[in-house]
C-alpha cells in the first residue's frame, strides 16, 4: 500500500483486529469512549477517513451516505446489518462486510440458555431469593415445563438457528421444524431432520419458538399479536436475534393473557430495555441485554474477521466477507 490508508474504527473491538489493520500498513483512529458516537460525530470523524470498521449501532443511512459517499469500504464488527441503508452504499460504489459465522455457537448459546432458564423460571426466582422471599417449599409452587420431547420451531435456519437446533436435538430430542425466506430447503435440513413448513404451521405446532432470522422488511414485526394468538398457550417464545422481530407491546399483552406461556429474550425493541419494563417483572419471561456474541472467542472472531475485509480489500480488491 503506498500511501497509508486512514481507518475509522467506530468503537473499541479486540486487539487482534486493530493490530491486523495496523500490521497492514493502515493507520486506524479508534473510538474509546463509553458510549458509542452519535450519527454526527460519526460522519464528522469519517470525513476524516478512507474506511469505516463500523458497529451494528451505527446508523448508516441515507444521511450517512450523502456525507460520507467517498469511503471506500465499511466492515461492520457484527452478523445483522439491518443498520445500514445497503442500497445507497451500493450507490456510492461502496462494498460493504460483515462477520458471519463468528458468534454462531455464542449465541445459539445463548438462545438455548434462555430456553431453559424460561421453561424454569430462573430469572424470577433468583429475584424472589434476593427479595428475601425464599421461605418454604411447597409441592404446587413454581413449577416450571417440561423440555424433552417437545417441538422446537426455529425461525430462520442458518447457522445460528441449526446450531441452536442441533443443542436442542441433542440434549431434549427435540423435534425441529422450521421457516425460511428462501423458497429452497436449508442446507442444515439433512443433518437436523428438520421440517420445513409454512409460518403459521410453525406457530401452531411448536412448544418453543426460537427467531434466527435478520431484520429486514419481511421480518420486521412479524411477531405480533396475530402470531402469537396462533402459538400454543403453553409455548415459549426465544428472540436471540432482533428485537425489531416482534412487536414488544402485543408479546407483553400475549404473556399478561396466557396466550403464550413465556419468553426468553437476548434482544428488545427498544433497546436498550428501560428498568421499568413490565416485561423484567413477569415470572415466565427472562431477559438479557443482547449479549449473544459476548464471549471472548466470539468478539475475537468478530474483530478479526471485520478487520479481515478492509485489509483484503486494500491488498487484493476483494472483501472475503462481502454483503451482496
Ligand atoms: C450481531 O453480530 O449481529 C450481534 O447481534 C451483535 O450486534
Amino acid at each position: 500500500m503506498a500511501v497509508s490508508k486512514k481507518v475509522l474504527v467506530s468503537w473499541d473491538i479486540p486487539q487482534i483486529g486493530i493490530d491486523m489493520l495496523e500490521g497492514a500498513g493502515l493507520a486506524t483512529t479508534v473510538w474509546k469512549g463509553e458510549a458509542p458516537l452519535s450519527q454526527s460525530e460519526l460522519i464528522a470523524l469519517a470525513q476524516e477517513h478512507d474506511a469505516l470498521l463500523s458497529q451494528s449501532t451505527d446508523k448508516l443511512d441515507e444521511a450517512f451516505f450523502e456525507a460520507c459517499g467517498h469511503l471506500e469500504v465499511i466492515s461492520q464488527f457484527s452478523v445483522g446489518y439491518d443498520n445500514i441503508n445497503l442500497a445507497k452504499a451500493k450507490a456510492c460504489g461502496i462494498p460493504f462486510g460483515n462477520a458471519p459465522g463468528a458468534m454462531t455457537e455464542a449465541t445459539a448459546d445463548i438462545a438455548f440458555g434462555l430456553m431453559i432458564a424460561t421453561s424454569r423460571k430462573f430469572f424470577y426466582m433468583h429475584k424472589k431469593i434476593v427479595a428475601g422471599e425464599w421461605k418454604i417449599q411447597k409441592p404446587q409452587a413454581h413449577l416450571g415445563l417440561d423440555l424433552r420431547g417437545k417441538t422446537l420451531g426455529i425461525f430462520g435456519l442458518g447457522k445460528i438457528g441449526s446450531e441452536m437446533a442441533r443443542l436442542c436435538k441433542a440434549a431434549y430430542g427435540m423435534e425441529i421444524i422450521y421457516t425460511n425466506r428462501s423458497e429452497a430447503p436449508s442446507i442444515y435440513e439433512k443433518d437436523l431432520q428438520a421440517k420445513k413448513v409454512s409460518f403459521e404451521t410453525l406457530l401452531e405446532q411448536s412448544d418453543v419458538v426460537s427467531v434466527h432470522a435478520g431484520l429486514n422488511t419481511e421480518t420486521r414485526g412479524i411477531f405480533d399479536a396475530k402470531a402469537f394468538a396462533q402459538m400454543k398457550s403453553t409455548a415459549i417464545f426465544i428472540n436471540a436475534a432482533r428485537g425489531g422481530i416482534h412487536n414488544e407491546t402485543d408479546l407483553i399483552h400475549a404473556l399478561e393473557n396466557g396466550v403464550i406461556w413465556g419468553a426468553g429474550l437476548d434482544v428488545t425493541n427498544p433497546e436498550p430495555m428501560q428498568a421499568e419494563n413490565k416485561l423484567l417483572s413477569m415470572e415466565t419471561v427472562c431477559v438479557l441485554p443482547h449479549i449473544g456474541s459476548a464471549t471472548i472467542g466470539a468478539r475475537n472472531n468478530m474483530a478479526r474477521m471485520s478487520a479481515e475485509n478492509i485489509v483484503s480489500f486494500y491488498e487484493k480488491g476483494v472483501l472475503p466477507y462481502l454483503v451482496e
